[in-house]
């Protein structure tokens, strides 16, 4: 018998930071391999909010903090979803976490008992069936299609749902494939979630502000008022805001459910750092003209991977509307082999033989629940994306 839990093995280390290790270790090894793999901005955190980090510091805001978050961060929170969503939430219905993924593992270890099903849209961020799992429920994965672009239709929302369903979890802008959803395509998920009081909504808006030609963002509970009281609205500090590594997340909704994933912080992490939130509370509250700036950067960088992707055989590339992320299939190059013999007989071939014979480190498709494809992260250089897809394209034309 193993030592270990029973729970723990049907989990996956996440592939997206195996893959991340690989590129890291074969570049230590002297390789000039150019890693598209990771899923965080390459730009720094705004001056600004380090400033302000410096100045807690400073003044001594070392201490533990009121487990879920201090007060000025959760009114910041309040004001930022009035201001950005038109969503109304008092602080005692705020929690604030280390890092958007400690937000979706608390409302799941919160709310999951054996049996319990939760719809993922695949493909899907790599973490959420895993963290359903370690929280003791049932993962449901629905295939959405490159024909609609990676969304979810109504019928298949529809379809997916049972008396066991617990959580819809959505995605948009989605990581891995950067499709949002128009105003208009998440009506008619939440026209159906209307009809099935049981299921609540975890809404997962970490790319919110990364979003590309006039493209406008929309979530759940303000597209459908009446699902408010049972909607989990999540978002983060991580992306937008370059902050990755400080690790703040937060989330608004009801306060039974608020309550109840502070009482998992409470006995599990604690507070999530202090230092962070005054940090945090300068990016919600201080000057936002760095996120246009951005975006203007990654939509360049976006039109340029996805014209020299597109310009390959064998490769079908959809434009995405946010996020820093492109998900080609590489349906057209199964069956085809490599100039050192090795026989693509799906994504996950292909991407070790790309890293392999082409020194260019993406993600499988297969490690995000779609298949045939690969996720290519675009929050890197233009000097560096330019030589990948060029690499990219002559490993594509060599495959016999
Ligand atoms: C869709 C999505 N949600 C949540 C997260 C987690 O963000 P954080 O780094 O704040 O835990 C990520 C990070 O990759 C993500 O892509």
């Amino acid at each position: 018998m193993s030592f270990l839990s029973a729970t723990l093995s049907r989990v996956k280390p996440s592939p997206t930071i195996a893959v991340t290790n690989k590129a890291r270790e074969l570049k230590a090894a002297g390789r000039d391999v150019i890693g598209l793999g990771a899923g965080e901005p390459d730009f720094d955190t705004p001056q600004s909010i380090k400033d302000a980090a410096v100045r807690a510091i400073a003044e001594g805001k070392t201490k533990y903090t009121a487990v879920d978050g201090i007060p000025e961060l959760k009114q910041a929170i309040c004001e930022k979803f009035k201001r950005d969503n038109d969503l109304d939430y008092t602080p005692a219905q705020v929690t604030v976490n280390s890092g958007g993924k400690q937000t979706l593992y608390n409302a799941l270890t919160a709310t999951l008992n054996p049996g319990d099903e939760v719809i993922i849209p695949a493909p899907y961020w790599v973490s959420y069936p895993d963290m359903v799992l370690l929280a003791g429920g049932t993962p449901v994965a629905v295939e959405a299609s490159l024909e609609t672009n990676f969304k979810l239709t109504p019928e298949q929302l529809e379809a997916a749902i049972t008396d066991k369903t617990k959580w819809f979890i959505f995605n948009s802008p989605s990581n891995p494939t950067g499709a949002g959803y128009s105003r208009s395509e998440l009506k008619a998920l939440t026209d159906v979630l209307l009809r099935h009081p049981h299921v609540w909504v975890m809404t997962d808006d970490m790319y919110e502000h990364l979003a590309y030609d006039g493209f406008e963002f929309a979530t759940p509970a303000q597209v459908e008022p009446a699902l408010y009281d049972r909607t989990l609205t999540c978002n983060g500090v991580s992306k937008a805001y370059a902050m990755t590594g400080w690790r703040i997340g937060y989330a608004a909704g009801p306060e039974p459910l608020i309550a109840a994933m502070r009482k998992v912080q409470s006995q599990s992490t604690s507070n999530p750092c202090s230092v962070s939130q005054y940090a945090a509370l300068e990016a919600l509250t201080g000057p936002q003209d760095f996120l246009a700036a951005n975006n203007e950067i990654f939509v360049r960088r976006r039109n340029l991977v996805v014209s020299m992707l597109s310009e390959i055989d064998g490769l079908t590339c959809p434009v995405p509307e946010g996020a820093f992320y492109v998900y080609p299939s590489i349906a057209g190059l199964i069956g085809k082999t490599t100039p050192a013999g090795t026989k693509i007989v799906d994504d996950e071939s292909f991407a070790t033989a790309l890293l392999e014979e082409a020194d260019v480190a993406v993600v499988f498709g297969a490690a995000f629940g779609l298949s045939p494809n690969f996720r290519v992260s675009y929050a890197t250089s233009d000097e560096a994306l330019k030589e990948a897809c060029t690499r990219i394209q002559r490993f594509c034309a060599s495959l016999r």
